[in-house]
């Protein structure tokens, strides 16, 4: 039997860490990616890493035919992880027909060609920014959806949506929706890591690179929250853990133990760190002094968000096992080494 696995956005910062724990798991590996955020040279970082050279195909997904001719060639695929979209929150505000054309339409195609299976397994990059700032933390599963802040947001409710309401009338699909929380770090090799295009969006490369000189100042939005000092809490999951989750929940749905076809995890450590602490964690594993500076809150940042991980470790067998500490010497150690 195929143990081709289809990994859409696989040379990006988390479709990179997955390809390279699904080769380690003896799975085929299908990439594709149009290269709109990411770089080519990430395939030779796989392969030096797991000595297996993943199939690469170069290909839009908002190119419908393209999409179908795909998967008429490459009909032994048994599993899809989608990773592929677009994520700037900030520009989805700015273009948000890019980011539901992008994002929701590349979806569709490739459920649609999924339906044409006899089964599927189908894995969806969803995220914590679904809840919103939660009532209660930490997060679980059955906290309410909140209105989305940004058309980035709202693509990955709408995402969401869309596959529960396929699942229900599709009984050959099933799906996992993983709503990450906070990704960081890097592979330990370094030989892949976050690629950010421009000025990070994230804390972390924004951290990297203000230690590394690239940028002269890190500028810290907010410390007048009510947090234990005052910025904003989130759930950093090293991506190598976040790797590990897709692997658990593909496994789930191959072997057939999901007890639904649609269901729903929340990937994080369960810790909540704040700004400072992440910043102070940097110092110590960089051994030097960030330049940082409080600025006034930025619009859209919720106070805390931390996740609930009782679902996925206990339904999954998975669980976070990095820490944070880990997760930034990865980051610093990929950052020194770009040129
Ligand atoms: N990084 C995070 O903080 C985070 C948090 C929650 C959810 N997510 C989601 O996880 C997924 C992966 O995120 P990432 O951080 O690895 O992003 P990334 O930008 O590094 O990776 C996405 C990859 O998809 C490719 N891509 C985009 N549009 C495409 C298209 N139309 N056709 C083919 N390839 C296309 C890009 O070139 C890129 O290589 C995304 O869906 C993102 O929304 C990310």
């Amino acid at each position: 039997m195929s143990n081709k696995i289809l990994v859409t956005g696989g040379l990006g910062f988390i479709g990179s860490h997955v390809v390279v724990e699904l080769q380690n798991e003896g799975f085929e590996v299908v990439i594709i990616d149009n290269l709109s955020n990411s770089s080519i040279d990430v395939l030779k970082g796989i392969t030096a890493i797991t000595k297996k050279q993943p199939i690469f195909e170069k290909l839009d997904l908002r190119d419908k035919t393209a999409v179908i001719d795909f998967f008429k060639k490459d009909q032994d695929i048994i599993g899809v992880i989608h990773f592929a979209a677009s994520k700037a929150v900030g520009e989805s505000v700015n273009l948000p027909l890019l980011y539901y054309e992008n994002n929701l339409n590349t979806l569709i195609y490739i459920l649609q060609e999924l339906l044409n299976k006899e089964t599927s397994n189908f894995i969806f990059s969803s995220s914590c920014t679904v809840y919103g700032q939660a009532d209660s933390l930490p997060i679980t599963e059955s906290a309410p959806i909140k209105a989305a802040e940004s058309p980035y947001g709202n693509t990955k409710q709408i995402g969401e949506e869309i596959i529960r309401d396929t699942c229900k009338v599709s009984e050959n699909l099933k799906a996992i929706a993983l709503r990450y929380f906070n990704p960081i770090g890097a592979h330990e090799s370094a030989k892949i890591g976050e690629l950010p295009i421009g000025t990070p969006q994230n804390l972390v490369p924004f951290i990297t690179q203000t230690g590394k000189g690239l940028r002269e100042q890190l500028f810290v939005f907010g410390d007048d929250y009510p947090t234990k000092d005052g910025t904003c809490i989130r759930d950093y999951i090293h991506v190598v853990d976040l790797a590990k989750a897709h692997v658990a929940a593909l496994k789930r749905l191959i072997d057939g133990d999901n007890t639904d076809n649609y269901e729903v995890f929340n990937i994080g450590t369960g810790t909540g760190s704040s700004v400072l602490e992440v910043i102070k964690t940097f110092e110590e594993v960089s051994n030097q002094k960030l330049n940082y500076k409080i600025i006034d809150r930025r619009a859209g940042d919720v106070i805390a968000a931390y996740a609930d991980t009782t679902k996925a470790n206990k339904v999954l067998g998975w669980k976070a096992k990095l820490s944070l500490k880990d997760a930034l010497i990865s980051a610093w150690k990929w950052e020194k080494g770009l040129n």
